[in-house]
């Protein structure tokens, strides 16, 4: 929660957007693979809502461009990086850095959803969300090229980029 305070609004905002970008994808796909209509429907409405946060994410860009400094577009690539890390646990797999778990975390979470996966609840498969990680990173990365920040390199996707350092629990920031 740290992070918060440490950045201003539009660095903030702006720092959301691939999280965004990969959320509209990741409900998009669950909403088309739930077979519970109730599923289907609340995934269907939260993919609406993803989309919104993601405009809004463009519209905040589109606005502080002018005004950001070099040193906050490097924020902004620093917690784009940190965006990844955080939001990849449920919408991808564990990442390497600042989550804390146990040994056998991985291996319970893929069974549990594997679990709902057959219940309907249309839990996009690895691959499927590795898709929407590297649509929005592809997405994101057009967005950003225009405004002058760069994107970082997220090797997890195999895509190269500006190298951050380590993201630390003053530099994520729970987005969804
Ligand atoms: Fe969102």
């Amino acid at each position: 929660m740290k992070a918060y305070s440490k950045y201003g609004i539009d660095v903030l905002f702006t720092s959301f957007m691939m999280g965004e970008a990969a959320a509209t994808t990741v409900f998009t796909g669950a909403a088309k693979n739930a077979k519970v209509d109730q599923f289907r429907e609340a995934f269907k409405n939260t993919a609406v809502d993803e989309t919104r946060h993601y405009a809004f994410t463009h519209l905040v860009l589109t606005d502080a461009a002018a005004r950001i400094s070099d040193e906050e577009k490097r924020m902004v690539t620093k917690q784009i990086r940190a965006g990844f890390v955080f939001l990849s646990l449920i919408t991808y797999k564990k990442p390497s850095e600042f989550w804390k778990l146990p040994p056998w975390f991985q291996e319970v979470h893929e069974q549990m959803e594997e679990l709902a996966r057959e219940a309907g609840l249309g839990i996009p498969t690895l691959e499927e969300k590795e898709k929407a990680w590297r649509d929005a990173v592809i997405k994101v990365g057009v967005a950003l090229k225009r405004y002058g920040v760069r994107m970082p390199a997220i090797p997890e996707l195999g895509v190269t980029g500006e190298e951050v350092e380590e993201s630390g629990e003053e530099d994520v920031v729970p987005v969804f």
